[in-house]
């Protein structure tokens, strides 16, 4: 039985569909509050609970063999890195040790060891690696670049504008992952000998730089992007004054910060080591959605 966290977001649904295609047995921890139908179609199980509790996460990992740990802060998510990206971890690898579980996936971030003091989720995610990685489970760290899916919404406000928003440096790179891809590296992940107690960095196949998304929008669409840039410390400005009425969204938006002034891209060798080591070839942003957005 796979047990898998955030299985309605954008990461955990494919996890959940691709394990169901695969016909193995799915627990899926959803919120009462959540979009969970075509999980429940798909024949997974649905565990209702919430990732603040702790007696949830223990009753969820009963019976469980491999944990797939996709769950993490989005708007609808009270209580922040604290208590998602990390307490809720924590956790989970401590239940699940006690259920005798046989592997633990943890998706983690692209540049997670990179020390970035002001991005909670970064913090807590390197914390929660260190303590999977000493607590006696087998593991997998999959650190992954931004996720192509994200994109979708994106791209269809531009079919119906034109208009791409870039805040920051245009020239900034990323390898941004297909999500389909990612989610097959989780599921297998656990069972693949030689993902056993091993970090990745997951991206796509290719270095873009942050306007080449523009780019491709328009190709898809067949029109010339309009590309509205403002510059990163209008976002600064907005989080200084956010600081007097929420400092929680203050904090979060640290996270964002982080991710729009840094570089988040893998190299060669390890598309390579991903690609040999689960034996497919990763899919390039452009292809990705193109799939979608055709459908
Ligand atoms: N998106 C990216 O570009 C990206 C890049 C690198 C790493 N990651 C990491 O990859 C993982 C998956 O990301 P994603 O974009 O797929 O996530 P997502 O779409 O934002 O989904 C988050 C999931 O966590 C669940 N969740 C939040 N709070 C919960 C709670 N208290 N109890 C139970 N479930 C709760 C949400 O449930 P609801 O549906 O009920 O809200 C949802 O299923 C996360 O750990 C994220 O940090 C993401």
């Amino acid at each position: 039985m796979f047990l898998v966290t955030g299985a309605t977001g954008g990461l955990g649904r494919r996890v959940v569909r691709l394990l169901r295609e695969r016909e193995m047995p799915v627990r899926a921890f959803v919120q009462l509050t959540s979009r969970y139908g075509e999980l429940e179609q798909r024949g997974a199980e649905l565990f209702i609970g919430d990732l603040r509790e702790e007696r949830d996460i223990q009753k969820a990992c009963q019976g469980v063999e491999y944990v797939i740990s996709a769950h993490g802060t989005n708007a609808s998510t009270e209580g922040g890195a604290q208590a998602i990206d990390y307490r809720a971890n924590i956790d989970l690898i401590d239940a699940a040790k006690a259920a005798g579980v046989k592997h633990f996936v943890f998706i983690s971030v692209l540049g997670v060891d990179r020390g970035y003091e002001d991005a909670p989720v970064f913090k807590a995610k390197r914390a929660v690696e260190r303590y999977l990685q000493a607590s006696g489970l087998n593991y997998t760290i999959l650190r992954p670049s931004g996720f192509a899916s994200n994109l979708l919404p994106l791209a269809e406000r531009f079919q119906q504008t034109g208009i791409y928003l870039l805040i920051g440096d245009a020239k900034t790179r990323t390898s941004i992952v297909s999500t389909d891809d990612l989610a097959r590296i989780a599921v297998e992940s656990a069972t693949n000998s030689e993902a056993q107690n091993q970090i990745f960095a997951v991206g796509g196949p290719d270095i873009l730089e942050r306007v080449d998304i523009a780019r491709i929008f328009g190709r898809i669409f067949n029109r010339e992007p309009v590309i509205v840039n403002p510059p990163l410390f209008l976002l600064d400005g907005v989080r200084s004054a956010l600081g007097f009425v929420n400092p929680d969204a203050q904090r979060s938006l640290g996270t964002l910060r982080t991710l729009l002034a840094n570089e988040f891209f893998i190299t060669q060798a390890e598309v390579d080591r991903l690609e040999t080591t689960f034996g497919f070839k990763l899919e390039p942003l452009e292809s990705f959605l193109r799939r979608y957005l055709s459908a």
